[in-house]
């Protein structure tokens, strides 16, 4: 997520200060992935605010979704696993190239959203799970993980990783977005400094057998790469 995309909202009085507050600091979300309620409660207090990163209305966020849906090429897929989300807004783009999607995250405001927003329709399982704690059933043609790493600690990352390679199915693709901004980076101290946040993170993936990188683009504010689960021989 970019400083460009925090919310715009004017909420008066101390609500207002709180959410301005949560809104844009790096040294906060270092200190709130040190507890993983903490982190829950950051979302929460976001999610206050309808769309609080204004994919619904922000160019940046409209260029990102589509330059996520280029990359994976023209491929379809029969399911999919979005991690993180929100309120389901991706989803709706991400179901021109999936027959089905379950979408998950743990922002309880955030999944009556998404819920409401894709009622109705037999494709789209919205489902609350903290992917730090809790394994989604099965494994997915495609995952899909946008802006979600940042907010853990190294230790929760290192050990989520392989749990998400294990969620893609053999012969699946793995659709990594995050941006490359130091004020992204906040979750994993080796990224600090050097604007290298999801090269890091990206690069994690690339080192877990089986997985190998099918497409890379590199944006001046975010990092997409596809990696695919290789099938096992013989
Ligand atoms: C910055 S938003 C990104 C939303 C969307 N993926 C995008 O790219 O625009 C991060 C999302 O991940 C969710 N999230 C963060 N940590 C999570 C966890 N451990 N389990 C499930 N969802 C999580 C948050 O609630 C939030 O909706």
């Amino acid at each position: 997520m970019s400083a460009a995309s925090l919310p715009r909202a004017v909420v008066p009085g101390a609500g207002g200060r709180l959410l301005r507050w949560v809104g844009d600091d790096t040294a906060l979300k270092r200190l709130l992935t040190a507890r993983s309620w903490m982190i829950r409660a950051y979302f929460e207090a976001r999610y206050l605010v309808p769309d609080p990163w204004r994919l619904a209305t922000s160019e940046y966020e409209r260029a990102r979704a589509e330059r996520t849906l280029a990359a994976l090429g023209r491929r379809r897929y029969g399911t999919a696993l979005e991690v993180g989300c929100g309120e389901g807004l991706f989803t709706s783009r991400l179901l021109a190239l999936c027959d089905r999607i379950v979408a998950v995250d743990f922002s309880g405001l955030a999944l009556r959203r998404a819920r409401r927003r894709h009622a109705g329709d037999p494709r789209v399982r919205v489902r609350r799970l903290d992917v730090l704690h809790e394994d989604p059933d099965g494994a997915f043609d495609l995952v899909v993980c946008a802006e979600l790493f940042y907010y853990m600690n190294r230790a929760q990352f290192e050990s989520l990783a392989p749990r998400v390679a294990r969620w893609v199915a053999p012969g699946g693709d793995l659709c990594l977005v995050h941006g490359t901004s130091v004020h992204d980076a906040a979750g994993l101290s080796e990224a600090r400094g050097g604007g290298t946040g999801a090269r890091a993170l990206h690069d994690r993936f690339r080192r877990i057998p089986g997985l190998v990188v099918l497409r890379e683009r590199r944006y001046p504010r975010y990092l997409i790469t596809v990696l695919r689960r290789e099938p096992p021989c013989g």
